[in-house]
């Protein structure tokens, strides 16, 4: 099949690495027999550069018309001035608001090979395998009163955390939809005992999880929550939380990775079932400080590929393909700087690229 992939690298190594996640696309299309036609636009500070904002309205268009978006990161700090309103960040936003990108799926697993990278004892990590489900299009990010003001005894400011229940409950539906193809359990963390806007979101996912019968979804507050996924996180599988609490508990959960460089993610604006418009993204972020090197660690953006595939495109065996092939390249012992272990084979970017690559002419 012929599918649009809208391709949006972005800043600093965004451009490197999801160079390296179309080579990998464009194997799987020689090996399974699809093609990808991919069209390139600017977002964030490159688009900021170029067209004086971080997001066109043909971008966005661009990607709405597309089968899937494949996105590098965005930011640096040539745009970090904060005087000047225009920020990069602004396109992720954009995107996410626009497209309702709601469900953030943040997969993140111990890979008994980089062990010695995590900070964790090897013996806590062992056997973890989690996927983070963080509502990305509400809460604290959107809610309003968003705003700064002046008043008699100074400066201040408000983010308002608002969630309506169709909001909680189509981002537990999407937790409850993977669990069933996982260990059928889902955690949903919120902060019940002080918000009021987490006893909605407590009393939706106890309605959700009784529609399915099948998947048991328990509950945790997220202070515990955040000392029991670094103390006890093989116990976990299927989490979802409000954008906020998600944003921090996903950097928390790339420890256990052993490195920022492995984690990819999906956001997607429908159930992750079927064909999805989705957007896929390393969690990195945009590297300046080693932009350019050639360095950086292209497996990231190479798994939201495989993202892209299952989510957006319905190919799962093209998907695990692809996870595979990046599994054997770690277990033959090759690492970019940043997973680089012991005995490790040292490669840049493009070779780890190429390395995959091969895997999956094979
Ligand atoms: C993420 C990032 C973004 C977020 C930033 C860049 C605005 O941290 O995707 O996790 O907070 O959502
Ligand atoms: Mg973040």
């Amino acid at each position: 099949m012929n599918f649009r992939i809208a391709v949006l690298p972005g800043d600093g190594i965004g451009p490197e690495v999801t160079t390296e996640a179309q080579k990998a696309m464009v194997a799987i299309a020689e090996r399974f027999g699809h093609s990808f036609e991919f069209t390139e636009g600017l977002a964030g500070g490159a688009a900021i550069d170029a067209q004086g904002t971080p997001m066109r309205d043909e971008t966005l268009e661009l990607c709405q018309k597309s089968d899937a978006i494949l996105f590098g990161a965005v930011g640096g700090p040539k745009w970090d001035n904060p005087k000047v309103d225009s920020r990069p960040e602004q396109a992720l936003f954009r995107l996410r608001k626009t497209l309702d990108l709601f469900a953030n799926l943040r997969p993140v697993r111990a890979y008994p090979m980089l062990a010695e990278k995590s900070p964790l004892r090897p013996e806590v990590l062992l056997g973890s395998d989690i996927i983070v489900v963080r509502e990305l299009a509400g809460g604290l990010y959107f809610g309003q009163p968003k705003k700064r003001w002046e008043t008699e005894e100074g400066r201040r400011a408000v983010d308002t955390m608002d969630y309506a229940d169709w909001e909680i409950s189509r981002i537990v539906r999407v937790a409850c939809e993977l669990a069933r193809k996982r260990s059928k359990r889902v955690t949903s963390v919120d902060k019940f005992n002080a918000l009021i806007s987490s006893r909605l979101w407590r009393q939706v996912a106890t309605e959700i999880g009784e529609e399915y019968a099948d998947v048991e979804v328990s509950h945790m507050l997220a202070d515990t929550f955040a000392m029991q996924l670094v103390t006890n996180p093989s116990t976990f599988d299927v989490i979802v939380t409000g954008n906020m609490f998600g944003d921090i508990f996903t950097d928390e959960a790339a420890v256990l990775a052993g490195s920022m460089g492995l984690l990819p993610s999906a956001s997607l604006s429908g159930l992750p079932t079927g064909r999805t418009l989705g957007m896929y993204e390393p969690i990195h972020g945009s590297a300046p400080t080693i932009a350019g090197k050639g360095i950086a660690n292209p497996l990231a953006a190479i798994l939201s590929a495989a993202m892209l595939m299952r989510y957006s495109l319905d190919l799962e065996e093209e998907a695990k393909t692809i996870e595979d092939a990046v599994m054997a390249v770690l277990v033959d012992g090759y690492r970019t700087e940043d997973i680089l272990t012991a005995g490790g084979k040292k490669v840049g970017t493009v070779q780890m690229g190429d390395l995959v690559v091969e895997k999956l002419r094979t």
